[in-house]
């Protein structure tokens, strides 16, 4: 399958042969609706960028001043929607206050305790101008930088679109970030107000976000004033002169902010995801090409109607909730579920229980989490009624075509299409997805890109690659959301995408396309194995591992090998049963039977637990260190269970 010349080339060894063509009630009232319109839009999208977003541009944003140029400049140096000025705060709210919308739920709210609140478009704005106007008073300006490290509470939204209505840049940091990655990321932004809450409900347990933002700002000098909402009332120390509580300012701030008039290249947040190697990255996106990007992947891919509830599961902490809990479903004026807590807290029916109680119609989430319901056991969905949902979402990593199968089955009761949406935190929205009214899904694939998206599959030289051969998944035109900077180090930047593969974005992943044109993402490349010369995507082994009946979840790494180079090691939870040799090697022979004598595990360990990141990703770096009998070097800052680390090196032969 490979071809060594090549050198870049990855063997794709996992066949998936099922295929799930758009129910006909579906398809029949989708927003796009025929595989002719899809081609159409695709195809004057790569012919004509400009003419196509133009278009986009002035259909869908309110402009305060239209701009004069669609884009300028070879990528990565596309600045888009030149010369015009808008504001992503007034095309999330104010655009809807005009009509019907006003009064239509914005925010469906569910603290983990079980508190509800709900606000109206109306009262949404109004809160937003408020916020805005106690940041004015604070001294924030346009173009400074403010940390926001929330729980998942309306006020971060608030706090959010508050930045964007005086074109302040957010920089939000998720909850579950210690002190020290708040400090990092508050001196490399230079953010100059931090707000936060007391704390905020996770599993029953308070976490203590005061507390960790007072150890930060012994670090991070930059940081003038922080604001304080009351979420849990616990006992925390207000520093006189810095520290003020959101409800004091916003009970004497005037509800009435005119959105400032921003450029379309203006900084809208900084968001720190970390690389492969290194300090985190500080990914810049900026207003018209990032909010229009949000906005029409929201319409397109999960079909949004007015009537619809619709439910992402991520953290705002992440790019997720930013491009999908906020501005892409605000923008197109949805009523949003927003939910603070833990999926299985009080109990593993939570997600379903929410989901009945609100009538979710669309439901995002992720493969991770999709593993964990199925850990827990299909008795949790069942007792609850889903028959409201009418589409499924997934993105984060490649989902495994065996747990794509059981939210199709169990979850969306074979009723409703699932939406596997790859893209990243630097991509801004998604790029590669069915469109569930016209794209037949394939389990484990995100099929095809959207109008505007032009992937390729490549080698390192910049060659494409045919049909079902693995390679460097890049794009080869500039598209409107995409990342501008990596704030503070633009080298970076052109460094880390745009060096590794000439003219092309090269995202770090690796890909294969099949015959019908689909896409099956293997994961980064980083994660790829080199046995015995050919090269094989971890999360292959993967898939075939968890697609064995008694395998919850598993992730495999490399470790150096004699004979082959590297060898195969699985780490492996499973669903009940304590494992033992026979499973170990009926788990060893599945694989073999499912991929190939070349995928043979050399080892098999059972775990508890994986080492993750707060985000859900498995660290297989510090699973590497383990598989080669190697301590861990490097940061561990992320990780989101110590004690499952030491577990697994105990359990060590
Ligand atoms: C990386 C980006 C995009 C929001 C959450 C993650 C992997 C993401 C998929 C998918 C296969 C996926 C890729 C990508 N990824 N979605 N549907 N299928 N892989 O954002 O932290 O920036 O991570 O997540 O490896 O490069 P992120």
């Amino acid at each position: 399958m490979s071809d060594p010349a090549a050198g870049q080339n990855i063997s794709s060894v996992l066949q998936e042969h099922r295929k799930f063509s758009p129910p006909p009630a579906f398809a029949e009232q989708a927003n796009i609706r025929s595989e002719e319109a899809y081609q159409e839009l695709w195809n004057r999208a790569k012919d004509d960028p400009a003419g196509f977003w133009a278009d986009q541009a002035r259909e869908n944003l309110t402009w305060i001043e239209p701009f004069t140029e669609t884009m300028s400049g070879e990528m990565p140096e596309t600045k888009w929607f030149v010369g015009g000025k808008l504001n992503a705060s007034a095309q999330c709210l104010d655009r809807h206050l005009d009509g019907w919308r006003r009064n239509k739920a914005a925010i469906v709210w569910e603290g983990e305790p079980g508190d509800t609140r709900t606000l109206t478009y109306q009262q949404l704005h109004r809160e937003v101008c408020r916020f805005a106007n106690v940041l004015k008073q604070l001294g924030v300006q346009t173009g400074d930088r403010v940390t926001l490290y929330m729980p998942m509470i309306p006020e971060l939204v608030v706090a959010m679109l508050a930045c964007a209505r005086i074109g302040a840049t957010h920089s939000i940091v998720f909850g579950g970030f210690s002190a020290d990655a708040v400090a990092d990321r508050n001196n490399d932004a230079q953010s100059k107000v931090i707000v936060t809450a007391d704390g905020g409900w996770r599993r029953g347990k308070e976490v203590e976000l005061k507390k960790a933002v007072d150890e930060s700002l012994k670090k991070s000098s930059s940081v003038k004033k922080v604001v304080v909402v009351r979420r849990t009332g616990s006992s925390i120390t207000m520093a006189p002169d810095r520290d003020y509580w959101w409800h004091d300012l916003m009970d004497a701030a005037d509800a009435d902010c005119d959105p400032t008039p921003v450029d379309s290249e203006h900084p809208l947040f900084i968001l720190y995801t970390s690389g492969s190697t290194g300090k985190p990255k500080g990914v810049l996106h900026t207003t018209a090409g990032y909010v229009l990007g949000t906005m029409l992947t929201t319409r397109w891919v999960f079909d949004l109607k007015d009537d619809d509830t619709y439910w992402c599961t991520a953290d705002i902490g992440w790019v997720t909730g930013h491009s999908y809990i906020c501005y892409g479903p605000l923008a197109n004026g949805a009523t949003v579920v927003m939910y603070e807590g833990a999926p299985n807290w009080p109990d593993e029916g939570r997600f379903w229980e929410i989901i009945e109680k609100y009538r979710v119609s669309i439901f995002y989430t992720a493969p991770t989490a999709i593993r964990a319901f199925i850990k827990w056991g299909d008795d949790w969905p069942r007792q609850h009624d889903l028959s409201s949902l009418r589409l499924l979402g997934s993105v984060g990593e490649p989902i495994n075509p065996e747990a794509w199968m059981w939210y199709h089955r169990v979850i969306g009761q074979e009723r409703c299409p699932i939406v596997d949406t790859w893209w990243q935190t630097e991509t801004g929205a998604i790029m590669i997805s069915p469109l569930p009214g016209i794209t037949p899904t394939k389990p484990g694939s995100c099929t095809r890109p959207l109008p505007g998206v032009v992937p390729d599959i490549v080698t390192k030289t910049g060659q494409s690659l045919g049909a079902n051969q693995g390679g460097l998944l890049v794009m080869r035109q500039p598209w409107p959301s995409m990342l501008r900077t990596l704030y503070g180090d633009h080298e970076r930047f052109r460094n880390t995408y745009f060096s590794e593969v000439p003219g092309c974005y090269f995202a770090g992943d690796g890909a294969r396309r099949d015959e019908d044109g689909y896409y099956w993402v293997m994961g980064r490349v980083d994660d790829v194995l080199n046995v015995s010369g050919h090269r094989l995507s971890t999360m292959e082994v993967e898939s075939a591992l968890v697609s064995h009946p008694q395998v919850a979840e598993a992730a495999v790494v490399g470790f150096p090998h004699d004979l082959k180079g590297e060898g195969i090691c699985c780490f492996v939870t499973l669903k009940q049963s304590d494992g033992d040799d026979q499973l170990k090697s009926d788990l060893v022979g599945h694989v073999r039977k499912q991929i190939g004598a070349l995928a043979t595990p050399d080892q098999i360990r059972f775990a508890n637990g994986l080492p993750k990141t707060r985000s859900g990703k498995i660290m297989r770096r510090l699973l590497r260190d383990i598989a080669a009998g190697r301590e861990s070097a490097g940061d561990t800052t992320t990780l989101e269970d110590y004690t499952i680390l030491a577990k697994l090196r105990q359990e060590e032969e």
